[in-house]
């Protein structure tokens, strides 16, 4: 197995309050790791982290096997580490198409200068519209991103992310407002998409993290309550007491 990422005691605090105490898991390459824990717990922090939007006060951060301490946020993206945002970040003018062939061409960058600007456009739509066809969105990629609705939206958004190539996804509550289905969807389509491409998903639906991720880590008050296959984080003692009867019985 390759670790593509691999977290190491990592700690975070603002002013007084410590928010991240000493995290440590690695993510495999082509896995779905499930991040879940109570509002508040420091989720999103550990993927500001991660993304190079904040540094941490102590431990290390690995990417493909190189330390990434330090550098920024478009330098993490152009290696293949790649975030959404807990909202969606797009362009409401313009169509679904325009908004995901405008991330492939900021991911082909440099390598379709070459082609002059027409053709690297060409090029960019054409993939974007591959992505479009795989998400089963294609006949609305002409609609503008004001006029779809907030499930199709959150569609355009991860489809925006994987226009970017990613080797790590970070997803923030991408299925935040889907019914259970249209999420199940959502995320099939993102594990299609890649069988290489890792996934650190964070979700409040947790039967959707259960059923959609290969492991799941459990943040509680800014530390790691556990991380392993499903089965044994429902079965954990301390995380059933977190979610005070919220999973099923295993
Ligand atoms: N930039 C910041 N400055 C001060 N406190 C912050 C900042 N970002 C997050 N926090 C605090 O850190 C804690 C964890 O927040 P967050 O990572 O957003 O949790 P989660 O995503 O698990 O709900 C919260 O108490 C939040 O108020
Ligand atoms: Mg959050």
């Amino acid at each position: 197995m390759t670790a593509v990422l691999e977290i190491a005691g990592v700690s975070k605090r603002f002013g007084a309050f410590q928010a991240l105490t000493d995290v440590s898991f690695e993510v495999q390459e082509g896995e779905t790791l499930g991040l879940i824990g109570p509002n508040g717990a420091g989720k999103t922090t550990l993927f500001n982290l991660i993304s190079g939007f904040l540094s941490p006060d102590t431990g290390s951060l690995r990417f493909m096997g190189e330390p990434i301490n330090g550098l920024p946020p478009a330098r993490r993206a152009a290696r293949g580490l790649v975030r959404s945002f807990q909202k969606p970040m797009v362009f409401p003018a313009l169509t679904a198409r325009e908004n995901i062939a405008m991330a492939a061409r900021q991911r082909a960058g440099d390598g379709l200068r070459w082609l002059g600007a027409r053709r690297a456009l060409e090029a960019a739509e054409a993939r974007a519209n591959r992505l479009l066809a795989e998400s089963e969105l294609g006949r609305r990629g002409g609609e503008r991103m004001a006029d779809l609705s907030h499930g199709e939206q959150r569609m355009v958004d991860v489809l925006m992310s994987l226009a970017l190539e990613p080797r790590l996804l970070l997803l923030d509550e991408p299925t935040a407002g889907l019914a259970r289905a249209e999420a199940e969807r959502l995320l099939e389509m993102v594990r299609r998409h890649d069988a290489r491409t890792a996934v650190v998903l964070i979700a409040h639906d947790i039967e959707i993290v259960f059923g959609a991720c290969d492991r799941i880590a459990v943040l509680d008050l800014g530390r790691v309550l556990c991380c392993g296959a499903p089965e044994m984080v429902r079965a954990h003692a301390a995380v059933r007491t977190a979610y005070l009867g919220a999973l099923a019985d295993p």
